[in-house]
């Protein structure tokens, strides 16, 4: 089980701020941790968060096969998503240290269904020294302000199946699984 540390009560409020960037602000016990949106000069530490999170997917028949030039065809892709208007990436930070991200993005549902558009959530990573306290929570929180202010109704994502620390954060964030992703290697 997960231990919640010194951190306590009102200590973890999460406050949607509205300056210098700042999109939102938790205040744990070992000090603010602030939430905004990635700039261009912000890419080689998305780079750098995001492969952390493929790399501790090593066992995961998805994520653990690698490109070797991975962190070359990272900074391609983050700098489309960047520049995107339609999706945000958000960098949870300490003292000026980078401890977290995610992604969050409007997608177009199946033509044939509703809602036509949703959420959708990626990429969600915290670095281990900053987990349990309310990272996720405070960066997710911001997903879900992100989504309202577009009119969209639903968030989706994906998570690993063999990842049990992450199904237990998406489930006390909310999200319930509807579907199951199966594979066959030919
Ligand atoms: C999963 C991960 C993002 C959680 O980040 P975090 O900042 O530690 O999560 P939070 O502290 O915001 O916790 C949010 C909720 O998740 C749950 N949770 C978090 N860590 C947990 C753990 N180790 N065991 C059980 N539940 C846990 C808690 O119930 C918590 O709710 P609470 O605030 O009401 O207690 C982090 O562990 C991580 O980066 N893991 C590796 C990458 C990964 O698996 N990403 C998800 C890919 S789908």
């Amino acid at each position: 089980m997960r231990e919640h540390g010194s951190v306590s009560g009102p200590a973890r409020r999460s406050t949607p701020l509205r300056k210098s960037g700042v999109v939102r602000r938790l205040d744990t016990a070992t000090g603010a941790v602030t939430v905004r949106v990635a700039q261009g000069a912000d890419l080689e530490t998305l780079v750098r968060l995001r492969v952390a999170l493929l790399r501790e997917h090593a066992d995961s028949p998805i994520y653990g096969r690698l490109r070797r030039d991975v962190e070359d065809r990272a900074r391609l892709l983050f700098t489309q998503q960047i520049a995107d208007a339609d999706e945000a990436c958000l960098i949870a930070e300490r003292d000026d240290t980078a401890i977290g991200c995610l992604r969050v993005s409007e997608t177009r549902g199946s033509p044939l269904l509703l809602p036509a558009r949703y959420g959708y959530v990626a990429s969600a990573y915290v670095v281990p020294e900053a987990r349990g306290e309310g990272v996720l929570r405070t960066l997710v929180d911001h997903a879900l302000s992100w989504c309202r202010s577009r009119g969209l109704v639903e968030i989706r994502l994906h998570s690993d199946a063999t990842n049990g620390v992450a199904a237990a954060a998406w489930e006390a964030l909310g999200f319930t699984v509807v579907e199951l992703l199966r594979h066959r290697i030919l």
